[in-house]
């Protein structure tokens, strides 16, 4: 039975998906090159630091660490300069309504993000609030297909993995909470995240009672 509900962030509450890849198609760019939105779907839920590798070996271009260093913090000022702006009315459709309701019936919530920059959104967009717990980034060592960043929520909660589920809109997020032994619910595409549990195409589309089927 599901007790806890993990929740990655960027594209499943709100969406900073394309923030992101603006940021980074500006970044390949400015080294000359480009690359498609379906290689961008790749870099979805992917540490900042695996996503630039990805983004060089695609321009067949390659730097030193220290350029790569200067490349990410590049992007990441970019990056933080759109989500400074952001206001609750990016928060995506039917996630407050969602939160509130498994909230309300008594069920744990944790984020389970890659994000370093998870602070500044949840507190721009008013959501922190609906979290017991955070683990972002700043928490873990391995990168999402890896489940740690979902076990380490699941620990803080006090449950195990079997009595949690994850919400993901990332190939890689799927693959990590399958892998630490939990539901997962897909957020887009079924062709897509073929792994998952469920997928709808957005927390509008799920009640309480979609919890209690899994
Ligand atoms: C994930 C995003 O949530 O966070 C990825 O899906 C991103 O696209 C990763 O690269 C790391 O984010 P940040 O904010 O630390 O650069
Ligand atoms: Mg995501």
């Amino acid at each position: 039975q599901i007790k806890a509900c993990l929740f990655d962030l960027d594209g499943v509450l709100v969406d900073t998906a394309v923030y992101h890849y603006q940021a980074w198609k500006r970044l390949a760019n400015t080294m000359g090159f480009d690359f498609t939105e379906a290689q961008n779907e790749q870099l979805k839920g992917v540490s900042r630091v695996e996503s630039l590798n990805k983004i060089l070996a695609w321009g067949g271009v390659t730097k030193t660490d220290a350029e790569k260093e200067e490349l990410a913090t590049l992007k990441n000022s970019w990056y933080v300069d759109m989500i400074t702006k952001m206001t609750p009315s990016e928060v995506l459709p039917g996630t407050v309504e969602f939160l509130t309701a498994i909230h309300e019936t008594g069920y744990k919530l944790a984020l389970g993000s890659a994000s370093k920059n998870s602070a500044t959104i949840l507190e721009r967009t008013q959501l922190a609030h609906f979290f017991d717990e955070i683990v972002d980034g700043n928490m873990v060592t391995k990168s999402k297909p890896d489940p740690e960043v979902f076990l380490k929520g699941a620990a803080l909660l006090g449950f195990k993995p079997e009595e949690c589920v994850v919400f993901e809109d990332a190939v890689a997020g799927v693959e990590a909470a399958k892998r630490g032994g939990m539901k997962a619910i897909g957020i887009g595409e079924k062709s897509v995240l073929t792994e998952a549990d469920k997928v709808v195409s957005g927390l509008d589309k799920l009640t309480v009672k979609d919890l209690e089927e899994l």
